[in-house]
């Protein structure tokens, strides 16, 4: 029996990931605290969760997210994905607890035409992945069972995120512009939760070790432009989408132009290979039929 706690239980990745447990009767407790239960921006908060709770694992999708806000708060940014990390260490037995933490395409640059693997050196463009990139040091220097999923374009049927926000735009809209100059792989939540439990499942068997820091990416890889129309398409929404550069909406943080990350080792060591991102959009749209 093995207790989890999942954080971010909100977001997106938090809560398929818990409503899978749930789902799949995991044997053990399941935290899902709420930010006024443990906020991670307040170091008491930390402490005082952590003095009265003790987990196996802890699934930590809690973090600040907002990429373009990060620009103007990365102290809070990165005080929340960092250093919030370091007291964690401090009030639980690291040795004994096994941290999963969820990091980002956004450490790279973009300036890379192949597909970025874990031993690619990662050189953020924004404050949000330099936040992400510092808490990958702290839980590598901290916790000596660790996973590190860096993923990509996090999207479901929940929450703020591209898929639900073109649906909404389609619906009363008949004309889009859309950046079709970054290239990268949409990554349905419920698909990445459901192949890190699985492989949770194998390490458990002792069939793999998904210790250590790995890539987790659907296969194929897109625009924002394709994922729109695959969007589109699947939705039948007839709009009228014209591809643009990235300097039609410009931004405060700066986004790396390619960021694919490549999956070959968490498929090596898992055996799981992730559906491609047409594939993962197919079930999320499925998913929102079945529930309307
Ligand atoms: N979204 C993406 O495209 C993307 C891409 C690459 C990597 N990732 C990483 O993947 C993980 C999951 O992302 P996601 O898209 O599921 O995130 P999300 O939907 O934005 O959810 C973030 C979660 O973190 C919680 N949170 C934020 N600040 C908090 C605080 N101070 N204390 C407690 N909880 C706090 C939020 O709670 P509230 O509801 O209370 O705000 C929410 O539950 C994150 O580590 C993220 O960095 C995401």
């Amino acid at each position: 029996m093995k207790s989890i706690l999942v954080t971010g239980y909100s977001g997106q990745l938090g809560f398929a990931f818990a409503e899978l447990l749930k789902r799949s009767n995991w044997d053990g407790i399941i935290a899902t605290p709420s930010r006024s239960e443990l906020d991670w921006s307040n170091l008491e908060s930390i402490q005082n969760y952590f003095a009265k709770n003790t987990f196996d694992i802890i699934f930590h999708a809690a973090a600040y997210t907002n990429v373009e806000l990060a620009e103007e708060q990365e102290d809070q940014a990165t005080f929340i994905n960092a250093t919030s990390l370091i007291s964690l260490a401090q009030c639980i037995d690291a040795s004994k607890t096994w941290l999963i933490y969820f990091s980002t395409d956004y450490v790279f640059d973009g300036s890379r035409k192949e597909p970025y693997n874990e031993h690619d050196t990662p050189a953020p463009l924004n404050a949000y992945g330099r936040s992400k990139l510092a808490g990958e040091g702290v839980v590598q220097r901290l916790f000596p069972q660790h996973s590190i999923f860096r993923v990509s374009w996090l999207y479901g049927n929940r929450g703020k995120n591209f898929f639900l926000t073109m649906l909404s735009l389609g619906a009363t809209k008949d004309h889009l512009n859309v950046v079709n100059d970054q290239l990268g792989s949409p990554t349905f939540v419920d698909d990445l939760a459901q192949d890190i439990y699985q492989a949770l499942l194998l390490h458990f068997n002792g069939q793999c070790n998904v210790h250590g820091l790995m890539h987790y990416s659907p296969e194929g890889i897109g625009s924002w432009y394709d994922f729109a129309q695959q969007i589109f398409n699947l939705a039948q929404i007839p709009i009228n989408l014209s591809p643009v550069s990235s300097d039609a909406f410009p931004q405060k943080a700066k986004r790396p132009s390619y960021s694919k990350l490549d999956n070959t080792l968490f498929q090596s060591k898992t055996g799981i290979v992730p559906a491609s991102w047409m594939k993962q959009l197919e079930h999320c749209w499925d998913k929102k039929k079945d529930a309307q």
